[in-house]
């Protein structure tokens, strides 16, 4: 995920709320966000699933790959690539920075 040098860091959350190789949520902005831990590294996207109203947040991680609770569709939540049906939109994903043991996260404007 590329960063925009145009836009601030935002304080997410202690990395130690990240749950190794697993997945939760923040509300940031007015924004629902997962946050995903894999062999260390933290990756944002958006939290709502783009094929219905699920909260990802509550699917399955395995690998850099989230499951759906809905209908099962994944995502890599490396660049939001969708990876199973039924999805076949792209998850948002925002760009990451761990300093001071807290996740910072670029947001859009
Ligand atoms: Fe996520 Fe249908 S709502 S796969």
């Amino acid at each position: 995920m590329t960063t925009d040098n145009a836009l601030p860091w935002t304080d997410a959350t202690a990395l130690d709320e990240v749950p190794d190789d697993d997945v939760t949520s923040v509300q940031l902005d007015g924004r629902d966000i997962a946050l995903y831990k894999v062999e260390g590294t933290v990756f944002a996207t958006d939290n709502t699933c783009t094929h219905g109203h699920a909260r990802l947040c509550d699917g399955f991680l395995e690998g850099h790959e989230i499951e759906c609770p809905l209908h099962q569709g994944k995502f890599d939540v490396r660049d939001g690539t969708p990876t199973c049906a039924p999805v076949t939109e792209a998850l948002r994903c925002y760009p990451v920075r761990i300093e001071g043991g807290r996740v910072f996260l670029q947001l859009p404007g």
